[in-house]
């Protein structure tokens, strides 16, 4: 059984540079990429202030442009996906007059990140504006982890991230015999997009009952004393979030000193506490999770992400991979996708 295997930057870039030449009659001068992601631990904890442990992919956006004297942009997606019409013109924003979201929606997060892009800065303000993008244009209260790995990933590294410093450290991904697999449920139930900002109200809420400024500030015996001050749903979810921050400083400690089985087998906390505690899994989401872990080689499996559908990630022996994936496939009752990724760099110019 064989992975499913998306175009890489190349094609890409080959595509988007057919595409500017038809549309604009020119070559493009810039082209830039930034990868996907996985996150192989610490979920529902990057809006706590929390740990993350995502690793950057080699499925790949790209972009290519050219700068105008104009004072217009205009946009061109070559993505099946996107809503009509796939090509667009504004003004560049100015100190009188913002950009707003809209129709087509694919250009909303593109309009955001131009909208609020800084003259200067660091790589924490780059990510922040994409963030910002996310919220007041895409209209996802997320956190600042897809950002920071989507800017800092390296190849053959994980990256944890200190969501309330910004401060991150890179962690040795790069064991031939070590397999990261992302299984995609192709499910994603309708629940997700407001279940996510409710998610972060609670935590917020409990937080300030315990007279913290976030759950990242509570130790579990602190949770525990104040029981009483929260509801029981509450309780719950906080208990997930303190103890998600504390398995992810653990497995990146086990990741470090090649303790794989250790790493595994905080992947499957986090899965149960993510579907029991935090209540963000979902029927196929638990089925791939329990089929991954009853298959030969695999250290860990989990769901990753948001939660209501989308992915699995699964730690696993590389001499292992087909079989394991074989097995997933028969045990699901649905049809999943698999994807391969070493660890890849994030952010970066192209050059051809
Ligand atoms: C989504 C958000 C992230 C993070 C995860 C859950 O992917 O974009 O910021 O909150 O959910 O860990």
């Amino acid at each position: 059984m064989a992975a499913s295997s998306p175009p890489r930057a190349g094609e890409l870039l080959a595509e988007a540079r057919r595409a500017f030449r038809e549309e604009f009659g020119a070559e493009p001068e810039l082209a830039v990429s930034a990868p996907g992601r996985v996150n192989l631990i610490g979920e529902h904890t990057d809006y706590n202030q929390g740990l993350v442990l995502p690793m950057a992919l080699e499925l790949v956006t790209v972009l290519v442009g050219s700068p105008r004297a104009d004072g217009l942009v205009s946009l061109l997606t070559t993505s099946e996906d996107a809503d009509e019409p796939r090509r667009l013109q504004f003004p560049l924003p100015t100190a009188q007059r913002s950009l707003e979201p809209g129709t087509p929606r694919w250009a909303n997060y593109v309009k955001g990140v131009i909208q609020h892009y800084p003259d200067s800065g660091s790589v924490a303000a780059r990510a922040q504006v994409c963030q910002q993008a996310e919220h007041s244009f895409a209209g996802v209260p997320c956190g600042i982890m897809d950002q920071l790995i989507a800017l800092l990933g390296q190849e053959g590294h994980a990256l944890l991230i200190d969501c309330r410093s910004l401060e991150t450290s890179l962690v040795p991904l790069s064991e031939p015999k070590l397999a990261v697999l992302i299984t995609n449920s192709n499910v994603r139930h309708s629940l997700g997009s407001s279940e996510y900002p409710l998610r972060r109200r609670q935590c917020e809420e409990v937080a300030r009952a315990l007279g913290k400024e976030s759950l990242r500030e509570v130790q579990l015996e602190e949770l525990e004393a104040g029981r009483e001050l929260v509801s029981k749903e509450g309780f719950r979810r906080a208990r997930h979030v303190v103890g998600e921050i504390r398995r992810t400083a653990q497995a990146a400690a086990a990741l470090c000193r090649g303790d794989y089985r250790a790493f595994g087998r905080l992947m499957v906390e986090s899965h149960h506490s993510l579907r029991d505690d935090y209540e963000v899994s979902c029927p196929e989401l638990d089925q791939l999770v329990e089929a991954a872990l009853s298959a030969p080689g695999v250290y860990g499996s989990r769901m990753t992400g948001g939660g209501f559908g989308g992915c699995t990630v699964t730690l696993l022996e590389a001499s292992f991979t087909s079989q394991v994936m074989q097995h997933i496939q028969e045990q699901y009752s649905g049809t999943a996708t698999f994807y391969l990724s070493q660890a890849a760099d994030g952010a970066k110019v192209l050059h051809w």
